[in-house]
């Protein structure tokens, strides 16, 4: 157990510590937007408040840097107002600090029209003859889908379920569902499988599973659907889509075939009933 005189000791020294090093230099506050939209922001402001002493705190240089790119984005010596930038970033270089001074004027960076390929973590370093410090967070330049297509196809028995993503960054939130006869519960399909291309900035995705055909309900049972969910991470897009999903009739009938003639005759009937359940379908759907 440590004595009762020692913590006020131990205050006092962190006292004295911090008067040597909290009042140099220290980065206080960053400040990076979360979530920006693509293309359509004029700009985006990426700040970093510092404390320094202008005794201690000779050679200053603020420094930006995105990624694991070595190279700085931005770089600003107060001392000199000498800044140099990277030619991959399109900044703003007459923006300034409407409060800063002669040590933080230059020191934020100011990103004219982000794209998606601006996305990822930013590192604001302040360094000087005495101290550094650093401090890093991450921004995303979202865009949303242009196309979104649910289908499936049905082949040797087994029915793939295929979720067509088209234009979207980043990489969204997804699952595949199953709304099964006379029910309005969803059931989540397993094992689904995403591939995807990076494609100018955006990704072009495939999510699927598949099912073999005899898990399914039969048309007789009444309508099924399948579903498809979107989310974007940081954003209000949230969407469902649903199609309605019909048993191959030949598959039926071989069902049919294998046994008597009275199966046959309804498996006739329920093909005459199919366009009918998929106009009582679609009529539910455009209600919903
Ligand atoms: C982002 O916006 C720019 C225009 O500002 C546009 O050229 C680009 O295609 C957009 N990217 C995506 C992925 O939508
Ligand atoms: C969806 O798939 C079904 C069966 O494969 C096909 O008949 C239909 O035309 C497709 N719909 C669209 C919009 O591609
Ligand atoms: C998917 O997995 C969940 C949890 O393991 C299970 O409850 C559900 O029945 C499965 N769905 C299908 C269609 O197999
Ligand atoms: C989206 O957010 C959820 C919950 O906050 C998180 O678990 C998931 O990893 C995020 N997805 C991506 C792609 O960042």
């Amino acid at each position: 157990m440590e004595s009762v005189q020692s913590v006020p000791l131990r205050l006092l020294v962190l006292f004295l510590l911090c008067v040597s090093k909290c009042l140099s230099l220290q980065i206080t506050r960053l400040s990076i937007p979360s979530f920006v939209p693509n293309g359509s922001e004029e700009s985006v402001l990426l700040d970093c408040e510092y404390t320094y002493s202008l005794k201690e705190d000779k050679k200053l240089v603020v420094k930006w840097f995105h990624e694991d790119d070595p190279n700085p984005v931005y770089q600003w010596i107060p001392e000199l107002d000498v800044k140099l930038y990277s030619e991959k970033f399109k900044l703003d270089e007459d923006y300034i600090i409407p409060s800063g001074n002669d040590y933080t004027r230059s020191r934020a960076i100011n990103i004219l029209k982000p794209t998606t390929e601006l996305s990822g973590t930013y590192r604001c370093e302040v360094q000087s003859l005495e101290g550094a410090d650093n401090m890093e967070d991450t921004m995303t330049v979202y865009a949303l889908p242009t196309s979104v297509n649910l289908n499936y196809s049905i082949s040797d028995g087994v029915v793939r379920v295929v979720c067509e993503v088209e234009n979207v960054f980043p990489l969204p939130e997804m699952s595949l569902f199953q709304i099964k006869p006379k029910t309005v519960a969803k059931s989540p399909l397993n094992d689904t499988e995403l591939e995807y291309e990076l494609v100018d900035g955006a990704y072009d995705l495939e999510f699927s599973t598949t099912i073999p055909e005899d898990d399914l309900p039969g048309l007789s049972d009444g309508p099924t659907f399948f579903g498809c969910s979107v989310e974007i991470n940081g954003t209000e897009y949230s969407k469902e889509f649903k199609v309605p999903y019909f048993p191959n009739p030949v598959a039926e009938k071989q069902e049919g075939d294998d046994s008597d003639d009275d199966d046959d005759d309804g498996s006739a009937t329920i093909a005459g009933v199919a366009p009918l359940i998929f106009f009582l379908s679609v009529l539910l759907l455009s209600l919903t």
